[in-house]
């Protein structure tokens, strides 16, 4: 139920307009107010106060409506009656149909052989709500892990493990496949974790090496049997850690987990097609197209198809990714979310795409965002002073969480430990603004107060709670009350706002909507609480029964938005 939307389309509809309607600071004053009035007086040449009294009545006439009023220089205030809002409140999160989209959302998108780290929060929990969101609101999604798997540093890996054990037979030009057991030779996730970062290191200083790294990245890519063997070993490693961290994460599965590897068959796809528009052009021996406009101001470097190596670029593999969406899945929209330095990536690969008429730049979308760094403005590390990796970051939440437990004397199981951590490190990243960078501080976000995770499970624990103890206190659907206090009259329509929330958040691709949400409605259900008490004995059994009419109808809605962020609600706190 979008009570905003019902009460702004009936007034618009009503009176002929369309103006938006406000929500005063002051509930006293009403539930909505309009200034339709006001709008309608400057364009009929009225006085705005005469026209409000006359299309005031209309307004007042409407079946939802209490009492309109007439405020300051023309402004109608609105108040619905109560047996409204108290029937709508029992449909708070039942929500009106959507034109479903197909949206391909490419979000996570780890890389083979080198770790997590802090950079992957946002795109994981961003992305995995956003998935939640779309498909609560009936689109149909496919999400791609879209993998980083076939560029420069599986060429440094192999060459580091060449340097490590040079007698293993990948690497010799009679390899053959069929003649290994692959459990001779493992791999650990620890000690995989440590290959790409040596390598790298050793290519700034190394030429020889960095040439032979790259020879064998075309190698790989050319189907070089004894890399691709040592490859497949690797790549078995890496996806088993980032679906650990897709667990530990509690983010849905992903739909297709296929990256540049995948896209680089279909290459020859897309590269027929910018053969055919006469698009790609050699120069100093790579393959490029040219994406600058007379219009840009800023500078647009020519998108590579194929680098002067003769190997497959980042951008050549995302544009034959887009084919193949495009082929299975057919997307309305694409949707990627990576941090705000791929920008020109993207500007450059969806241009091509168009003209490609693959599909429309403006249905292809790259939500990117700044970055996270620790306390006091600098990257976030562990004790021990190292870049730490995404299940560093979770231990340390979880550890966090741990000792403000035992400070407070709290004696709370492992499980609930995790789904608090789990809380306070997602709700952080969904509060803030996509684009802006934050401050992620442990100690901070897990503190049970305040704009926090752990403060919104909190409010759930306790609506939970009262419902259990209530037991078969709980009628279904009590009749309206004779009057709603403020407070509970100010719960029905926060909970009513929910939908307009979701929606809002999905419009503008920004989580932090619904997070925001999620904080006032913790914010009026603790104040509801605290002043219309519900299983105290001095309340009567109606007052009780409405009372919990309303709790019941708030904690599904919390619930539920708390579902849409891939949280989960503890028994206790
Ligand atoms: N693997 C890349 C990285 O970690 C992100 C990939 C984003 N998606 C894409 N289609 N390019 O930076």
């Amino acid at each position: 139920m979008n009570l905003y939307k019902h009460v702004s389309d009936a007034i618009n509809q009503k009176l002929g307009t369309s103006v938006n309607l406000e929500i005063p600071r002051n509930r006293d004053f009403g539930d909505f107010s309009t200034n339709a009035a006001m709008v309608m007086a400057r364009s009929a040449g009225k006085n705005p106060r005469e026209l409000a009294a006359e299309i005031m009545p209309e307004i007042a006439a409407l079946d939802f409506v209490a009492d309109a009023s007439i405020a300051g220089p023309g402004f109608i205030n609105i108040k619905i009656k109560n047996d409204f809002l108290w029937n709508a409140a029992a449909d708070a999160t039942q929500i009106a149909k959507t034109d479903p989209m197909v949206i391909d959302m490419d979000y996570g998108s780890y890389n083979v052989a080198k770790s997590l780290h802090i950079g992957h929060l946002r795109t994981s929990i961003v992305g995995d709500t956003l998935n939640r969101i779309a498909k609560f609101l009936g689109h149909k999604t496919v999400s791609y892990n879209h993998i980083g798997d076939w560029g420069r540093p599986m060429g440094l890996v192999i060459a580091y493990i060449e340097s490590l054990h040079p007698e293993w037979p990948f690497f010799a030009s009679n390899f053959d496949a069929s003649k290994i057991n692959p459990a001779d030779y493992r791999i650990t996730a620890a000690e995989l974790d440590t290959y790409y970062p040596a390598a790298s290191a050793r290519g700034k200083s190394d030429e020889v090496f960095l040439n032979h790294a790259r020879e064998i990245t075309a190698d790989l890519q050319n189907g070089h049997p004894g890399y691709t063997a040592l490859y497949n070993l690797f790549l078995k490693v890496s996806l088993d850690m980032m679906d650990d961290i897709i667990r530990k994460l509690n983010m849905m599965p992903f739909d297709k987990t296929l990256g540049e590897k995948n896209a680089s068959q279909y290459l020859h796809v897309v590269e027929k097609m910018l053969r055919d528009k006469n698009l790609l052009h050699p120069s100093d021996g790579a393959e490029i197209v040219t994406v600058r406009r007379d219009t840009d101001a800023e500078p647009m470097p020519p998108f590579m198809f194929y680098n002067s190596r003769g190997a497959d670029t980042y951008e050549a593999t995302d544009l034959a990714a887009i084919w193949y969406r495009k082929t299975n899945d057919n997307p309305d929209k694409i949707w990627y979310l990576t941090d705000a330095r791929q920008q020109l990536h993207f500007k450059q690969v969806f241009r091509v795409a168009e003209m490609l008429d693959l599909i429309p730049t403006e249905n292809l979308e790259h939500l990117y965002f700044g970055t996270i760094n620790g306390p006091g403005g600098v990257p976030f590390k562990t004790r021990d002073g190292n870049a730490a990796g995404l299940m560093d970051i979770i231990r340390i939440v979880g550890d966090a969480v741990r000792t403000r437990c035992t400070e407070s004397g709290k004696n709370l199981d492992d499980e609930t430990i995790d789904q608090i951590a789990l809380a306070a490190l997602k709700f952080t990243d969904l509060m803030h603004d996509v684009k802006s960078d934050y401050i992620f501080d442990p100690a901070a976000v897990t503190s049970f107060e305040g704009r926090t995770g752990p403060y919104i499970l909190y409010t759930a624990v306790r609506l939970n709670s009262v419902l259990r103890r209530a037991g078969a206190d709980a009628p279904a659907h009590p009749t309206t009350p004779a009057a709603l206090m403020p407070d509970e009259r100010g719960l029905i329509i926060s909970i009513l706002d929910f939908e307009r929330t979701v929606r809002a958040a999905f419009d503008a691709r920004s989580p932090d909507i619904l997070a925001g949400y999620a904080y006032d409605l913790c914010q009026i259900i603790n104040a509801f609480y605290h002043n219309c008490p519900v299983l105290r004995d001095d309340v009567d059994a109606a007052t009780r029964a409405n009372r919990l009419y309303i709790v019941r109808n708030a904690q599904q809605t919390l619930e539920t938005v708390i579902s849409l962020m891939g949280l989960s609600i503890p028994r206790e706190m």
